[in-house]
């Protein structure tokens, strides 16, 4: 059911030092900052061959992310983000075989303006999942 590795997110304490050490250290294609102020992050797309990795920083006063660097202060994986060819259908299956999904179970319009969905954590392995119908 599910296809490519969408991307990796990280949530970091620093964009410009990640950014950085993605660009200088890892040698990687980075995009300058995009605020995405109604997902409360700004975001950083790292290009690779395969997949894509973002570097999540807090923006606002209510970004969701700020509890997990509160937790996590040297930044973290956060999600990773698989591509469905039908979010609802994929949505469905999960939901009958008992899987939670967060939220109010509806797709919102993710970080990409393409329908998303968020997967519990204690049902994959400890990984916050992120389903985008590609
Ligand atoms: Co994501």
């Amino acid at each position: 059911m599910i296809g490519r590795l969408n991307h990796v997110a990280i949530v970091v304490p620093d964009l410009v030092a990640a950014t950085a050490l993605y660009r200088d250290t890892l040698g990687a294609t980075v995009s300058e900052p995009v605020d995405q102020p109604a997902h409360g992050v700004t975001v950083v797309f790292v290009g690779l061959p395969n997949t894509k990795v973002e570097l999540l920083a807090p923006l606002g006063d209510h970004s969701p992310v700020a509890k997990f660097l509160a937790g996590n202060p040297n930044g973290g994986i956060h999600h990773i983000c698989y591509e469905v060819d039908d979010i609802l259908a994929a949505r469905d299956r999960l939901q009958a075989s008992g899987a939670r999904v967060l939220g109010d179970g509806e797709p919102k319009m993710g970080a990409h303006d393409k329908p998303v969905l968020f997967l519990h954590p204690k049902d994959f392995l400890g990984t916050l999942v992120e389903l985008e119908q590609a």
